[in-house]
């Protein structure tokens, strides 16, 4: 069996192991052609299998060695198919640890799940030794069931409607498109999923159970942007989630004051992953800003901002973690530079379905979202099969 990419606007049908494979590998190798930074022996990331979250734990990994238990909600290989990207994406990142005779695990649960908390107690408890010095809340998702309830989160803005266009990854295309207001309840709802809520839940079952170090860190990732999206995105359902992301930083901050816990909201740049493409009206931008901020070799993806953050801003030579006025750190500074900014809405002004592969990075956009499915790397043979006792063997 050999596999092409599947897509329906812009959701990912399938996924090529091999392709994952060189997806994980190529961090790795982003990773060791740097120097290497300071040891963090334990380390927990919720939401380890794609995007900022694989990234950092790749980097931490490599760079850092250290240890790390994942959090994640992925789907293996069945009858029904060949499972999700973020499944390989587990397989790989652990082998690559282990190589490294690191202690590295993959816990698949939800991870808003009271349950799901607790068992990864247990499991650090009955796996790993010491206790943890770095938890990354790193969950991008659509809805958040706890006990009896569950929530759906939107991406809608908060009162006028926004007009604009998305791209299509399954046509080529740039197509008009617009996103109404949000209701109140559907802010809440949003909050609720994207919100900081069960990242303090994990913080506590953690502490309860006295599995943190004394001066941990724990960070969450989050976004701004600029002017320009801030009805869709600042000011919209995902940034009132945004919101209570950041007061829930400061409620931890208050609340584990006494074991210096360190909680920071983590502010990165606007990139191509599973979770961003679905916001509308946003892809223009995104993919504005990679043709500007690579013509500025300024350009980064996940990994690049993964190793950033933890070089520059999270563990930097001088000691103390670099936070904005606000308390938090800030991977974003390129993206909100002047000069990228000027340039992006230049090439964003007058956008139309004729012109926007001139105006923006489309094929680079498009590139990197088939890469996190495994897709469109140059040296791999798409035609050939799949070796399956290969296959067959991969374990999580
Ligand atoms: P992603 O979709 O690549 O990763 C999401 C992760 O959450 C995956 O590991 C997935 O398995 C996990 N997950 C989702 N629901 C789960 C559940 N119920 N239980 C366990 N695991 C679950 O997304 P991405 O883009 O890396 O997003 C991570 C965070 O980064 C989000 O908070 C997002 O808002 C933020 N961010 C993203 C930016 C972007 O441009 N992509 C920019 C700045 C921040
Ligand atoms: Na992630």
């Amino acid at each position: 069996m050999s596999i092409s990419p599947l897509l329906s606007g812009n959701v990912a049908r399938n996924c090529h192991p091999v392709g994952c494979q060189a997806y994980v590998q190529q961090q790795v190798d982003y990773i060791n052609s740097l120097p290497k930074l300071q040891t963090i022996k334990n380390v927990l990331i919720i939401g380890g299998s794609s995007g900022f979250g694989l990234a950092s734990r790749v980097a931490l990994t490599q760079s850092c060695h250290s240890n790390s238990l994942s959090v994640s909600m992925e789907r293996g290989p069945s009858e029904k198919g060949m499972g999700s990207a973020g499944w390989y994406n587990n397989v790989f990142a652990k082998q690559q640890a282990e190589a490294l005779g690191l202690r590295s695990d993959n816990i698949i649960a939800d991870a808003f799940s009271l349950e799901t908390m607790q068992s990864t107690v247990d499991y650090f408890k009955a796996n790993y030794a010491g206790k943890i010095d770095l938890v990354i809340y790193s969950l991008a998702s659509g809805k958040r069931i706890d006990g009896e309830q569950t929530w759906f989160s939107c991406l809608k803005t908060a009162e006028q409607t926004m007009h604009g266009y998305s791209l299509n990854l399954e046509t080529d295309s740039l197509t008009p498109d617009q996103v109404g207001p949000a209701s109140q309840d559907e802010l809440e709802a949003t909050a609720k999923v994207m919100g900081g809520e069960p990242w303090l839940q994990w913080i506590e079952v953690l502490a309860n159970a006295d599995l943190l170090n004394s001066g941990c860190k724990t960070l969450a990732f989050s976004y701004i942007g600029p002017e320009l999206t801030a009805p869709i995105y600042r000011d919209g359902s995902i940034g009132f989630a945004k919101q209570n992301l950041h007061l829930h930083a400061g409620l931890i901050n208050t609340k584990f004051r006494d074991l210096s816990i360190q909680a920071m909201p983590c502010v990165a740049k606007a990139l191509v992953t599973k979770a961003s493409v679905f916001i509308p009206v946003m892809s223009p931008y995104i993919a504005a800003l990679y043709d500007v901020m690579k013509h500025k070799e300024l350009h980064e993806e996940t990994i690049q901002q993964a190793y950033r953050l933890l070089s520059e801003h999270l563990f930097p030579k001088s000691g103390e973690a670099q936070l904005d006025d606000e308390g938090c750190l800030r991977i974003d500074d390129w993206e909100l530079r002047e000069d990228v900014q000027a340039q992006v809405n230049k090439q964003l002004d007058g956008l139309s379905p004729e012109n926007f592969k001139q105006r923006l990075d489309y094929q680079g956009y498009k590139q990197s979202f088939l890469q996190l499915n495994g897709f469109g790397f140059e040296h791999i043979d798409y035609s050939s099969e799949l070796d399956s006792q290969w296959l067959a063997q991969l374990r999580p």
